[in-house]
């Protein structure tokens, strides 16, 4: 029997009013073969086609068990960016063998036709091969990177980069990416937060839909939709210290709460894969974790998709200390939940044996094999293998002027302005010489920022050249560098003191390189490296009017920075048109509407530092904030430098009439904001809530919706945001989300701390 609040299949539904006999036949069979009866995965691209899946058991019938583990082995081609150990490096004759059902790094519509060509007419079983790559924030049009583009707070813009990268991979012969990170991150040191959307799950979880959406589109079989996945499942960004790879240690109701909400929204989104994480959690690694992997992912959330690991992540269970050896391994991750070994060659070269010596069964093999066949049936590449990638589409769908222009917006959507004393900002139209200076000014190479897929740093406009294209000729725009991202060397200095005196305008150019970021690239010290503050103590000194362009890919502790500045604005790395998109938003093109989706600590001793933390038994005073014995540090405040949500405009916005009506299960919030300064602009408002009492403690506040609105300079707009009680359910320590009634305070506000605020009882 299907349970009732599962969905029928299509294909149980064309046998319904056949004979008694054939239809109970055909129900069995699709049960047993297809696994029907489970929760479907939201998306049309996930649903298995009755043809597709015959020609899938025929397959499965001819294949050998060499020809089935090679459908689980995922290689790189010799066309290599690698992060870890290569196992195997002719992929050629691997493909020939059967041996690899997926290959990753190999782009450009000859490399394709050529590795394709051999699996699709050379191999046995003509099998097509799947081509990964991590696009992760745009394939050679880069856009601002993920962190960035989260501060948006656009989920259409968002969504659309995605659709661009994925418009432009699959011309050049890519049909998936290792895409989305979803890892919710709330320690800088880690590098890799630059992957991610900050901070808050709710957040996270929307801008994880709309990348699965941006990439995948309606139907994956559509040769412009890319396919996707998750990554990495679980919890990796917690790992202790912020250290890449490190151990994660955390209760369950942190982790139901906090850090899996992202990963289920990209199955519910219908994220055809799922990667796993290098770490352990409490004690087991991922890749081997059947709690996750089998549990939640499958049983639980319903997923349909494949499971690959990360790189090498198999071989890794036994530094891990959880397997004796790579066989031991592999047999561990198969009985985990993992179809696919990306790179380790433990499948290849353990699961054949593992078999025969009944460690594992055919039927393992044989699903995760099915679940392979299956994305490759969706990816429509058992019938077009090559996806339409041709020369033609590579050249007419690869960074068109529309794209450009689209990144160009993006990376001025994606700027923070975290100070502007005296409205400095933006560059007054009398300014008739400028000053750049910094090392990050004219760096093409950063501009590109970490996982830039087949980004050229050729493309990108740095800054210098972004502010020479917005000015007219007759002002005067002049670079030096001063001094290096990370060395001590201070011989620039003097000369960029005199051209800081001699110019109207001056621009700082300081952050991080793009390898201070992305994998493999924690910090302790996450201030500007090298001798940059004190090249900004030397240049500000002159009391120029001047501001910092900040380029980084995490949240960098820059108490001393923030004092001396007059003006910083935060511009991650902004890829190819970096350099336009940032002078649209200095000289006022663009009133800028980033804001924050992860806080920035005073230093990096108050990290983790959060914005939805618990009040503690011993909250801070605020009005006497040296009073002892409390929650705080005797040598900062507990308060961050700039908070989550947190970002200026060129105009000011005022928040009012806060009104909320409850009817029945559901809570509608309405506001009034008023544009009270002198120019149009945009702001991002927030609402949060808080419980203030429940059975267990709950954050000062939570993230429960936005709106970007905008507003013509004195405009008044009313608003109103609708949320149910559901919307304020929590887990509770049977991991159990359900809501509990109780008072609740709402907020509403342009960031997480200046915010209006009405309490309302929701106990009935
Ligand atoms: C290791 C990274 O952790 C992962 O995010 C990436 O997708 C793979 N390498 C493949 O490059």
């Amino acid at each position: 029997m299907i349970p009732v609040h599962k969905k029928i299949h299509p294909i149980i539904l064309i046998f319904m009013n056949k004979p008694v006999l054939l239809r109970t036949f055909v129900i069995t069979f699709a049960i047993i073969l297809f696994d029907v009866s489970v929760p479907a995965q939201k998306s049309d691209s996930l649903k298995l086609a009755f043809s597709d899946s015959l020609k899938i058991e025929a397959l499965l019938k001819k294949m050998t068990i060499e020809e089935k583990v090679g459908q689980l082995s995922l290689f790189l081609s010799y066309r290599s960016i690698t992060t870890g150990p290569s196992q195997k490096t002719d992929s050629r004759e691997l493909i020939k063998e059967g041996k690899a059902g997926e290959i990753f790094n190999a782009y450009g519509v000859e490399v394709v036709h050529e590795l394709q060509r051999i699996a699709v007419e050379e191999s046995r079983l003509k099998i097509p091969l799947l081509f990964g790559l991590d696009v992760i924030h745009g394939f050679r049009t880069i856009f601002p990177v993920p962190l960035g583009q989260a501060c948006s707070w656009d989920l259409e813009a968002i969504e659309k980069t995605e659709h661009i990268a994925a418009t432009e991979a699959t011309a050049d012969g890519i049909n998936w990416t290792f895409a989305p990170m979803v890892d919710l991150a709330r320690d800088p040191e880690w590098g890799r937060v630059v992957e991610g959307a900050g901070e808050d799950t709710w957040l996270a979880c929307r801008i994880a839909e709309a990348r699965v959406r941006g990439f995948q589109g309606n139907n994956l079989k559509d040769p412009h939709s890319l396919m996707a996945c998750a990554k990495h499942f679980a919890a990796y960004g917690a790992a202790l210290a912020g250290r890449d790879y490190n151990t994660v240690d955390m209760s369950p109701l942190s982790l139901y709460e906090w850090y899996l909400p992202s990963y289920n929204s990209c199955v519910k989104a219908g994220v055809a894969s799922v990667m796993t994480s290098f770490n352990e959690i409490n004690g087991i690694p991922s890749t081997c974790n059947s709690w996750l992997l089998s549990d939640i992912l499958r049983k639980t959330w319903g997923f349909k998709g494949f499971v690959v690991t990360d790189f090498t992540a198999i071989n890794e269970l036994v530094p891990h200390g959880v397997a004796v050896d790579l066989k031991d391994a592999a047999r561990l991750a198969l009985n985990a939940g993992v179809d696919v070994d990306m790179q380790g060659d433990a499948y290849l070269s353990s699961l054949p044996e593992l078999l025969s010596e009944k460690k594992i069964t055919i039927r393992q093999i044989d699903d995760a094999v099915r679940r392979i066949l299956l994305a490759k049936f969706k990816l429509g590449l058992f019938d077009d293998p090559y996806r339409q990638c041709t020369l033609e589409r590579e050249k007419k769908e690869i960074m068109t002027p529309e794209d450009i222009a689209f990144a160009r917006k993006m990376v001025s959507e994606s700027c923070v302005l975290l100070k502007n004393e005296r409205k400095i900002l933006p560059i007054p139209q009398s300014v008739k010489s400028i000053a750049i200076i910094g090392p990050l000014g004219d760096s093409k190479k950063d501009m590109l920022g970490p996982w830039s897929a087949t980004g050229k740093w050729e493309d990108c406009v740095t800054l210098a050249e972004g502010v020479r294209n917005h000015v007219s000729s007759n002002i005067v725009v002049r670079y030096l560098k001063g001094c290096n991202v990370n060395d001590n060397d201070r011989s620039g200095f003097d000369t960029a003191v005199r051209l800081a005196g001699e110019s109207d305008f001056v621009i700082l150019a300081l952050g991080e390189s793009r390898d201070m970021s992305g994998e493999a690239a924690s910090r302790t010290n996450i201030d500007l490296p090298g001798v940059q503050n004190e090249l900004s103590e030397a240049i500000l000194k002159t009391g120029k009017p001047s501001v910092v362009v900040l380029f980084n890919g995490r949240p960098l502790a820059v108490s001393g920075l923030s004092s001396r500045a007059p003006a910083i604005l935060e511009t991650w790395f902004g890829g190819t048109q970096a350099g336009n998109g940032i002078a649209d938003v200095l000289f006022g093109d663009y009133n800028p509407s980033g804001k924050l989706t992860m806080t920035f600590p005073r230093n990096v001793g108050q990290v983790p530092i959060f914005y939805n933390s618990k009040n503690t038994g011993r909250p801070i005073n605020p009005d006497d904030t040296s009073e002892k014995y409390v929650s705080r540090y005797i040598d900062s405040p507990n308060t961050p430098l700039y908070p989550f949500g947190y970002g200026l405009s060129y105009t000011s916005f005022v928040y009012s009439n806060l009104n909320i009506k409850v009817t029945g299960k559901t809570i509608n919030i309405k506001a009034t904001i008023t544009n009270s300064g002198d120019r149009d602009g945009e702001d991002v408002v927030q609402l949060y809530s808080r419980q203030k009492v429940g059975s267990i403690t709950r954050p000062v506040k939570e993230l429960k919706g936005f709106q970007k609105v905008f507003l013509r300079k004195g405009e008044t707009k009313d608003l109103s945001f609708t949320l149910t009680t559901d919307d304020l359910a929590f887990y509770h320590p049977d991991l159990k989300k359900y809501f509990e009634p109780g008072e609740f305070v709402f907020f509403v506000g342009g960031n997480s701390v200046e915010t209006i605020e009405k309490t309302i009882d929701l106990s009935h």
